[in-house]
């Protein structure tokens, strides 16, 4: 049977080739890891079991996602928080049970001095997220450039060193991570090399044992010509043994975008072609909200697929403007140069998917598409199509 387009397909064998290249790598590199999978990249309730089921943690970054990471099985010991926004109840409950907290400013260290204060018996382990100039180490290649990043305790103004101070004046708290994500537009693995030293370089300096050195996200993953997992960790674990022991040490991964890109698609059909003033627009059921919603892509990869019921020949068009479904002008995906006439029923395929879209697809005229996981040659629905039922779920309003 035909499905229904647009929706999502996530392959699996691809998805758990994808997590066991990164596990093999980090086991055959350094031994001592956890994964904990970034939450914001992809929470479709599939994967996130999946990945559970792998053995990763939660790694999240609101009371949302934590809250998500709760309600899908995850135990306040298996999340690893970070970012800016974490809520103060599900702070401490993390820091309670021994989970991977990354303090990521001043007002999160006050909240941790006023739990050590009120737990005096109890001894919190905590770590702290450095936000340092990696721009300098890789020039060019990270997405702030020469300004700052927003995230951490800056080492370069001191922030850091007196962050680290207060925490090792707690008596009942042990400093006992380093978090260093940063992100890059390069994804090198020169960017993690750095990364590793940046971590060497911060445990000499402030005398730290630490019990895990968390590395962020930000890899490359099925990418032709790009690194893949195993041409990462040589390159980090060389660094980190020059300051650290796996035995006591270990590796924390973050990965989004390149655990999921790759085994994802997005499948859209052509509904209609219009001509204005010498343009041939292709409009199709899909858009560019479900797969690039910060409208940030110059291009995407994706393949054709002929509606094999249309007879007629095709003619050879200059160019033909593919658009979505919205009513929105900038919702042209790309222009299809010099290729056969597109017409209804053909399919595109969008490939390379699977990070930031359905997490960041919006309720725009259409609702959610439904998801479906390719296992073998059987389609599993795993998220069905968003109705109205859907959406009104929650909402009050006044009936006739
Ligand atoms: C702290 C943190 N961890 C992990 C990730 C996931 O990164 P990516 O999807 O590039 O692998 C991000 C993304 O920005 C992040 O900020």
């Amino acid at each position: 049977m035909e499905l229904q387009t647009p929706y999502f397909v996530i392959e699996e064998a691809v998805l758990q080739k994808y997590y066991d290249m990164l596990t093999d790598s980090l086991e055959k590199n350094w031994g001592n890891y956890l994964v904990g999978y970034s939450f914001k990249t992809n929470s479709l309730p599939w994967l996130v079991s999946f990945m559970k089921k792998q053995g990763a943690y939660a790694e999240v970054v609101s009371q949302d996602e934590y809250s998500l990471a709760r309600y899908m099985g995850f135990r306040d010991d298996e999340i690893v928080y970070n970012g800016p926004y974490k809520s103060v109840e599900s702070f401490r409950n993390v820091l309670m049970a021994g989970g991977y907290m990354n303090l990521d400013s001043q007002m999160e260290l006050n909240w941790l001095i006023d739990l050590a204060k009120e737990y005096p018996e109890k001894h919190f382990y905590t770590g702290i997220r450095a936000n340092f100039n990696l721009e300098q180490m890789c020039p060019g290649e990270t997405t702030m450039g020469e300004m700052s990043g927003r995230f951490g305790f800056c080492y370069e103004t001191g922030k850091l060193a007196q962050g680290i101070a207060a925490i090792k004046a707690l008596p009942n708290v042990t400093l006992t991570g380093l978090h260093l994500h940063s992100s890059s537009k390069s994804r090198s693995v020169k960017v993690f090399r750095s990364i590793a030293q940046m971590a060497c370089q911060l445990k000499r300096e402030f005398d730290l044992k630490l019990s895990y050195v968390d590395l962020g996200g930000g890899y490359c993953g099925g990418m032709p010509g790009r690194p893949e997992y195993p041409d990462y960790f040589p390159a980090v674990a060389e660094e980190l043994a020059k300051e650290f022991d796996p035995k006591q040490t270990k590796i924390i991964v973050e990965p989004g975008i390149s655990m999921i890109s790759k085994c994802t698609s997005f499948v859209t059909s052509v509904f209609d072609t219009r001509d204005i003033k010498g343009t041939r627009y292709v409009m199709t059921d899909g858009s560019r909200f479900n797969i690039d919603a910060t409208m940030i892509k110059s291009s995407y990869f994706f393949e054709i697929e002929e509606n094999r019921a249309y007879a007629a020949e095709r003619p050879v068009m200059a160019e033909q403007v593919i658009s979505g479904f919205t009513c929105m002008e900038v919702d042209r995906l790309f222009i299809h140069k010099d290729r056969q006439e597109l017409v209804p029923g053909d399919k595109i395929v969008y490939e390379n998917v699977g990070g930031y879209t359905m997490s960041l697809n919006p309720l725009f005229i259409q609702y959610f598409p439904a998801v479906y996981v390719k296992r073998g040659n059987e389609m599993i629905q795993v998220r069905k199509k968003w109705t109205p039922e859907e959406y009104v779920q929650g909402s009050v309003w006044e009936k006739e």
